[in-house]
């Protein structure tokens, strides 16, 4: 469809679906085990209602902030997820390019298809990039790689740190066998077990977590990233209140409450949840470090409730890889613009007419099982 019919963000992902190849799509869209915390992180965010405010001046409304400093248009930026050349030949350089259109800042994964010279040299003079971090268990090849990102002009280190060892992801897994058995036809059943290539049991995923480091500590790998960078570290992957708690106490500049769109521990809790928590029982600690999070947010309302609870910004994986693979860098211009377009309308019909006006009070969470 012509890009004009697009009209949310799942639309765009319905596109997506459609154009992608069976592989691509299943890498993009599986998650662990049966899926449960990649459901509920989008269902985290439905339990919350907002206890909007009328007769407030609204007319001049600006979604506009900093991240780490750095400029952004709205609070949304792109975490970082890997191979976007499975869905489209230019791959991460369509989001490079369709954020320095909308202005608003990309991190850029570990496990890119691109290089991170050739991601860098595609951002426009001014423009920001973030760089994920997969820490290698070699600290000397580790350090090359901090070292190497700081001179290209990268502004800050999202260290993951919930993706120490490869989970279970079947969609995935499975999608080598899927395309075999069309290929070769019903008589594949009753070949026995040989056929399937056990070495790739973690599929496309499995093969990308080989060297990571499983054995980081907040004493140990925090101060070894201060030593090695002047960036603002940011450890992405905080699933309870706490990690959090100790982040802050290591001295990071920033938590992003992520359990990596629900690809890795299967039953973490949804990320909004977790960022409810940390408002309820830790307030101080959004004073201390910027928190983000990220998992299952595609909505402006969904920005706009995390914001009011305390987040600086929202982070978005697999929609930036969905309107790249339908539409390249235009698919990517598109779903800020949605997003832009939702937030304003949000942030106007609850009365708050900045990103200083969102407070804790202004959403509520409704069990309505209990009510
Ligand atoms: C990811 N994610 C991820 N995270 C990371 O730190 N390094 C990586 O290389 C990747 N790769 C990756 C690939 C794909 C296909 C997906 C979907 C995700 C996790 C990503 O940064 C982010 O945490 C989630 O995507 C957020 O959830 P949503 O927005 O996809 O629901």
């Amino acid at each position: 469809p012509p890009l004009q019919r697009i009209l949310s963000l799942a639309d765009m992902e319905n596109v997506a679906r459609h154009v992608l190849s069976h592989k691509a799509l299943s890498y993009y869209s599986s998650a662990s085990d049966d899926e449960i915390t990649y459901d509920e992180n989008a269902r985290g965010f439905t339990r919350f209602f907002f206890n909007a405010r009328v007769m407030e001046p609204v007319s001049h409304c600006d979604p506009s902030t900093t991240i780490l400093g750095h400029k952004s248009s709205i609070p949304v930026f792109v975490s970082g997820a890997a191979l976007a050349k499975l869905g489209h030949p230019d791959g991460e350089i369509n989001i490079t390019k369709g954020c320095a259109a909308g202005n608003i800042i990309q991190m850029v994964s570990s496990n890119a298809s691109l290089s991170a010279e050739e991601i860098a040299s595609a951002a426009a003079p001014s423009q920001t990039l973030f760089f994920q971090l997969y820490k290698h268990k070699d600290d000397v090849i580790a350090e090359k790689r901090v070292r190497n990102v700081e001179n290209l002009g990268y502004k800050a280190i999202f260290l993951t740190v919930d993706a120490i060892v490869p989970s279970s992801r079947e969609r995935d897994i499975r999608s080598p066998w899927v395309l075999e058995e069309q290929e070769t036809g019903p008589q594949w059943h009753t070949d026995g077990e040989g056929t399937a290539d056990t070495s790739d049991v973690f599929g496309t995923a499995g093969a990308l977590i080989v060297n990571d480091d499983r054995d980081m500590t907040w004493e140990k790998t925090i101060p070894w990233l201060r030593r090695v960078s002047k960036l603002p570290i940011v450890v992405k992957g905080i699933q309870c209140v706490e990690d959090a708690v100790l982040a802050a106490e290591a001295g990071v500049d920033g938590i992003l409450i992520s359990n990596h769109g629900g690809r890795q521990l299967e039953y973490s809790m949804p990320s909004f949840e977790v960022l409810y928590k940390l408002r309820k029982q830790r307030p101080d600690i959004f004073d201390k470090v910027e928190v983000y999070i990220d998992g299952g947010a595609r909505r402006g309302t969904d920005v706009v409730k995390a914001l009011c609870l305390g987040a600086r910004a929202v982070g978005m994986g697999r929609p930036f890889l969905y309107a790249q693979s339908a539409y390249g860098e235009a698919g990517v211009t598109k779903i800020i613009s949605i997003l832009e377009r939702e937030i304003l309308t949000a942030m106007r019909l609850i009365g708050a007419s900045t990103i200083k006006d969102l407070k804790p009070e202004m959403v509520e969470r409704i069990d309505w099982q209990l009510v």
